[in-house]
C-alpha cells in the first residue's frame, strides 16, 4: 500500500503535516468529496422537495441520487430504506421513539448489551421509562464475545426490541449481528444494529445482515459525506408511524412530508 499516494488524495493531510489517527470519531474528506459539496452549491443548491422550478427539481434529484448512492454503499433493497439523519444518535432516537410508541407497553422487555456506546443505551433507557418497560443487559464474555444463545435465552414472551452494536467502540470486538437477527426474528424481537464503528470499518450489506434498522455516521466514512444516515427494512418502516415515514426516501407511499410538490409531470426531468 502507496500511503503517500492515498495521502495525496485528502486536501488536508497535504496541507498539513500530521498522521491522523482519529478516524473512530471522525474522517478526513478526501478532495472528490470536498468538490461534489462544492459543486452542488455552486450550481444546484435550492430547496429540495418542495418548489415548482427547475434549480429545486436539479436539487431534489441531487438530494435522491445521495441517497441511492448510501442505498448501493449499503446493499439496501432500495433508495426509501435511507433515512438521512443528523448522526447516529439521532438515527438511534428516532428508532427508539417511534418503535416503542407502537411497540411497547407495561411489563415488555428491551434487550441492549453492556458494549453499546451511550447513543445506543439512553433512547432505550427513556423509551422504557415512558411505556412501563424493563432495559435487560446482555453481558459477553471476558474476550468480548456475546455468544448467541445467551441472547436466545434472554428473550422472553414479553421482549419486544433488542438493540446491539455491530462493532463496539468501547471493546473493538465485532457482534455476530446476522445470526441474532435469525434468533430476534425466530422470537417476533424486532433488532436495531448499531453500525457507527461497523460502516465505515468493514463491507456492510443490510440485506444479508437482516436487522431491522441500522445507524451510522456518515462523517466516519470517506465515502460519504452525507449528515448520517439509517438503513431499514422496508417491512417495519410501513408499520411505523407517520412521524417516522416523514424521513423515508421520495416514496409516495411512505413520504408525505418530501414529495407533496412535483414539476415532472409538466416538465421533462433534465438530466444534470
Ligand atoms: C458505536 C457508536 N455508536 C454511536 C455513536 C454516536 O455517533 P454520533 O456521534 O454519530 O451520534 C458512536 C460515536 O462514537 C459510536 O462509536
Amino acid at each position: 500500500m502507496d500511503v503517500s499516494k492515498i495521502r495525496e488524495d485528502f486536501p488536508l493531510l497535504k496541507n498539513r503535516d500530521i498522521i491522523y489517527l482519529d478516524n473512530a470519531a471522525t474522517s478526513q474528506k478526501p478532495a472528490a468529496v470536498l468538490d461534489a459539496e462544492k459543486r452542488f452549491y455552486e450550481k444546484y443548491n435550492a430547496n429540495p422537495f418542495r418548489g415548482l422550478y427547475e434549480l429545486s427539481e436539479e436539487a431534489t434529484e441531487c438530494y435522491e441520487e445521495a441517497r441511492k448512492t448510501v442505498a448501493d454503499f449499503l446493499h439496501a433493497s432500495c433508495p426509501e430504506e435511507i433515512i438521512f439523519t443528523r448522526n447516529a444518535t439521532e438515527s438511534l432516537n428516532l428508532a427508539a421513539y417511534t418503535l416503542s410508541e407502537y411497540l411497547l407497553k407495561p411489563g415488555d422487555e428491551i434487550i441492549v448489551s453492556i458494549m453499546e456506546h451511550h447513543s445506543n443505551i439512553l433512547p432505550w433507557q427513556q423509551a422504557a421509562k415512558r411505556y412501563g418497560a424493563t432495559v435487560k443487559y446482555l453481558e459477553c464474555d471476558m474476550d468480548g464475545t456475546i455468544p448467541a444463545e445467551r441472547l436466545e435465552n434472554m428473550i422472553t414472551p414479553h421482549t419486544k426490541i433488542a438493540a446491539i452494536t455491530q462493532i463496539s467502540n468501547v471493546l473493538g470486538c465485532k457482534n455476530d449481528l446476522k445470526t441474532f437477527a435469525e434468533i430476534c426474528h425466530r422470537h417476533g424481537v424486532i433488532l436495531v444494529g448499531d453500525g457507527a464503528q461497523s460502516v465505515p470499518h468493514i463491507k456492510v450489506d443490510v440485506q444479508d445482515l437482516g436487522v431491522d434498522f441500522l445507524s451510522f455516521s456518515g462523517r466516519r466514512s470517506v465515502m460519504l459525506q452525507a449528515p448520517a444516515a439509517g438503513a431499514g427494512v422496508p417491512a417495519t418502516a410501513d408499520r411505523l408511524p407517520g412521524y417516522a415515514r416523514q424521513f423515508f426516501g421520495n416514496c409516495p407511499q411512505q413520504n408525505r412530508l418530501c414529495s407533496p410538490v412535483s414539476r415532472s409531470n409538466v416538465l421533462p426531468r433534465r438530466k444534470i
